[in-house]
C-alpha cells in the first residue's frame, strides 16, 4: 500500500464462506482470504456454518492484513455484510466487524450482500450500467439500475439456480471439497454430456422457476435410464437457457448496452457462453466477474463499503443489526447517477 492511500477491510460470513478483503478506497483489492465451511453431509447447518466462522476469523484477518501489508492502525473503514443471508453466519460476521471498528475507533458499514456482487463485477470488468445476472446458491435474479436503486425484472419464484444444481449433484454422490463447489463439479460431468433429454422448461412473463426441473431430473437419475454426464448436460442446458431468455428480455426492454454475469455460479463456462451469445446477438458488450472473485468473498464487501461510506453512508454500532431478508431492490445506492 502507498503511503497516505485509505482503505477499508470487509468481513463477508453471509452463509458458509468466512472472508475478509482488502480495497482501497480507490479500488485496488490488496487482499481477499477466506476459509470455507465445508458440511460433513447435506447442505448448510447454519449454525455449524457460524462456529466455523467464528474459529476461522483470527486467522483469515491476519491473513489478509499480510497479504496487503497493511496494518490495523493504517483501516480507515470496516465494512460487513448485513444481508440478506444466515442469521447465525451473519451475526458472526457483524461481531467481528463490530469489535473492529469499536476497538480502533473507526467507521462501520453496512453492505447489501447482493448489491456487493454486483459493485465488485463492476469494479473488475469496467461495466457501467449492465443489465446483471446474479446467479448464486440463494439468489437468481436479473436487476439493472434505475431511478435510485437495483430493480430487479426478473427472479426465481422457487429455488436458487446455484441451489438446484447442488441439489442435484448431492442426489448424483458428488461430495463437497474445498476448491470445488458442487456446481463445478456437476460443470465438469455436463462437459461430458451428449445427449440432450427434455426436461421441463418454467418461464413465466420474466420470471422462472426450477423446481419442477430439478424433480424430474432427480426423478430419471433414481431411474438409471440415463448416464449421469447427459443428465447433468440436461439440467445445465434448460436451466442456463431459463435464465438467458429473462436477461435478454431485460436487454431488450432497458435498451442497456451491457450484460454483467455475477455470483458463485457465473464461474460456470457454458453459462457464460450463452449468456455471451445474447449479448453479442443485441450488440450489447458481455461482461464476467472473474472466478476469484464470482464466489462469495470479503473483497465485494470491502469494495461496497467504500462506495458506500465515500456516498455519505455508515452505520452506527446501535444501528448494525443484521437483515436476513434484506432485498437488493430496498437498498440505496448513491454512487450510481
Ligand atoms: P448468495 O447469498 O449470493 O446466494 P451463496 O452463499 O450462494 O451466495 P456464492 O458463493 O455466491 O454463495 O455461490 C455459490 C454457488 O455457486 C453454489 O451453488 C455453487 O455450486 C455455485 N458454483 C460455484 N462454481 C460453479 C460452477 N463452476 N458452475 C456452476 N455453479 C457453480
Ligand atoms: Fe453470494
Amino acid at each position: 500500500m502507498k503511503p497516505d492511500e485509505q482503505c477499508c477491510l470487509g468481513v463477508e460470513s453471509t452463509a458458509d464462506d468466512f472472508g475478509v478483503g482488502i480495497a482501497t478506497f480507490k479500488g485496488d483489492i490488496l487482499a481477499n482470504a477466506s476459509s470455507g465451511y465445508v458440511p460433513e453431509e447435506g447442505g448448510i447447518h447454519p449454525r455449524e456454518a457460524a462456529r466455523h466462522h467464528a474459529e476461522a476469523a483470527d486467522k483469515v484477518l491476519a491473513e489478509a492484513l499480510s497479504t496487503a501489508g497493511v496494518k490495523t492502525k493504517d483501516l480507515k473503514l470496516i465494512a460487513f455484510a448485513q444481508g440478506p443471508g444466515l442469521g447465525p453466519c451473519l451475526r458472526t460476521g457483524a461481531t467481528v466487524a463490530r469489535a473492529l471498528a469499536s476497538y480502533l475507533d473507526i467507521p462501520l458499514v453496512g453492505v447489501n450482500h447482493s448489491v456487493a456482487h454486483i459493485e465488485i463485477g463492476r469494479l473488475q470488468t469496467g461495466a457501467v450500467d449492465p443489465v446483471t445476472l446474479y446467479v448464486s446458491g440463494g439468489n437468481t435474479l436479473v436487476s439493472a439500475f434505475d431511478a435510485a436503486r437495483y430493480r430487479i425484472f426478473g427472479e426465481t419464484l422457487d429455488i436458487a439456480l446455484g441451489n438446484c444444481l447442488d441439489v442435484f449433484a448431492r442426489e448424483a454422490g458428488l461430495k463437497h471439497k474445498k476448491g470445488m463447489p458442487l456446481g463445478a463439479a456437476l460443470e465438469r460431468l455436463a462437459a461430458d454430456g451428449e445427449k440432450l433429454v427434455s426436461l421441463p422448461y418454467v418461464v413465466k412473463g420474466m420470471d422462472i422457476s426450477l423446481s419442477g426441473l430439478l424433480t424430474a431430473a432427480t426423478t430419471l437419475l433414481h431411474k438409471d435410464e440415463y448416464r449421469l454426464e447427459d443428465l447433468s448436460y440436461s439440467l445445465q442446458e434448460h436451466a442456463f437457457a431459463m435464465v438467458t431468455e429473462v436477461t435478454e428480455r431485460a436487454l431488450a426492454h432497458t435498451e442497456k448496452h451491457e450484460v454483467l454475469l455475477t455470483g458463485g455460479v457465473a464461474a460456470n463456462k457454458r453459462l457464460q457462453e450463452m449468456l455471451r451469445s445474447v449479448a453479442e446477438e443485441h450488440d450489447t458488450k458481455f461482461n464476467v466477474v472473474p472466478r476469484q472473485f464470482a464466489t462469495d468473498n470479503g473483497a465485494m464487501i470491502a469494495w461496497t463499503g467504500v462506495l458506500a461510506y465515500t456516498h455519505g453512508l455508515a452505520t452506527p454500532v446501535k444501528e448494525s443489526f443484521v437483515k436476513l431478508r434484506w432485498r437488493l431492490d430496498k437498498v440505496d445506492v448513491p454512487w450510481i447517477k
